[in-house]
């Protein structure tokens, strides 16, 4: 496995590989959900290259950061072991030199409500990452977790404004046995916020199964707030036209406070 640090490094080596390159960009603190994406750019793809940034932009609050996890020996080691071709750790100042003459993109559409409206900013951030990231790496194939839902439609509305050639794959989210959708933030739960935490995805399949009864959406937050979890929103968001499957899609999304940690979730209806 090449380890880079440096982006010139990693762009002079990706420039000498021929064969089609898979790329994963993470904030590392890696779990199943990310080896998910690793395996299936593995499957599809001669070369797989990950990054490992925790990028200060795409944060609104800076307390977020600052106790964003930081796992960085045990995540290469989870990387030498899974088998990919190369991960990418550049430094702050790589990313954003003093002098950025870098013309980053801005988001879409879909940075508009729901996370742009919670976390402002926090799209412009991500595109702002990514946008550099998918220069640098210039892959064939991305891979996304649909835990993120908008984040997956941000990125696919970028890369069919500025990466046509790029092909964007969204990977259905993991889930711990009690359905918890993985992320990085549950290692600041408590085992009892992990279990109060299963109430999210229960509760939105229950609503998903009621399908456009209003009243559904309602009790589905009235039974969220009851288990202890203070809801941000839940509502309905529409990807119609966006090259993604299911073409003309809708899903119910989620976002919450648990124990302080933020929590987001959905389920595609
Ligand atoms: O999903 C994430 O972990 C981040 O938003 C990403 C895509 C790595 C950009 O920093």
């Amino acid at each position: 496995m090449k380890l880079f640090y440096s982006t010139r490094k990693l762009v002079s080596w990706r420039q000498s590989e021929s064969g089609s390159v898979g790329f994963v960009p993470t904030m590392g603190a890696l779990h199943d959900g990310h080896l998910a994406l690793m395996r299936e750019s593995m499957q599809n793809n001669d070369f797989t290259i990950v990054s490992i940034f925790v990028n200060p932009k795409q944060f609104n609050r800076q307390e977020d950061f600052d106790n964003y996890p930081n796992t960085l020996k045990t995540d290469l080691k989870k990387l030498q072991e899974i088998g990919v071709s190369a991960v990418f750790v550049p430094t702050m100042e790589e990313v954003y030199p003093t002098e950025d003459t870098y013309k980053t993109a801005k988001p879409g559409a879909f940075a508009i409500g729901f996370e742009g409206d919670f976390r402002p900013g926090h799209f412009e951030g991500v595109v702002n990452v990514v946008d550099r990231l998918f220069y640098w790496t210039n892959p064939n194939q991305v891979y996304f977790g649909q835990k993120d839902l908008q984040q997956c439609l941000v990125i696919s509305d970028l890369i069919k404004e500025k990466y046509k050639d790029i092909r964007f794959n969204w990977i259905p989210t993991e889930r711990e046995s009690d359905g918890l959708a993985m992320s990085s933030r549950n290692k600041r739960l408590s085992e009892n916020g992990k279990h109060i935490g299963q109430q999210i995805y229960a509760n939105l399949f229950k609503c998903a199964e009621q399908e456009g009864v209003k009243a559904a959406l309602d009790n589905c937050r009235n039974s969220i707030v009851s288990s202890g979890i203070d809801v941000e929103y839940l509502d309905i968001i529409h990807w119609n036209d966006m090259p993604v499957e299911p073409k003309t899609g809708r899903a119910i999304v989620f976002a919450g406070y648990l124990e302080g940690v933020r929590l987001i979730d959905n389920i595609i209806l």
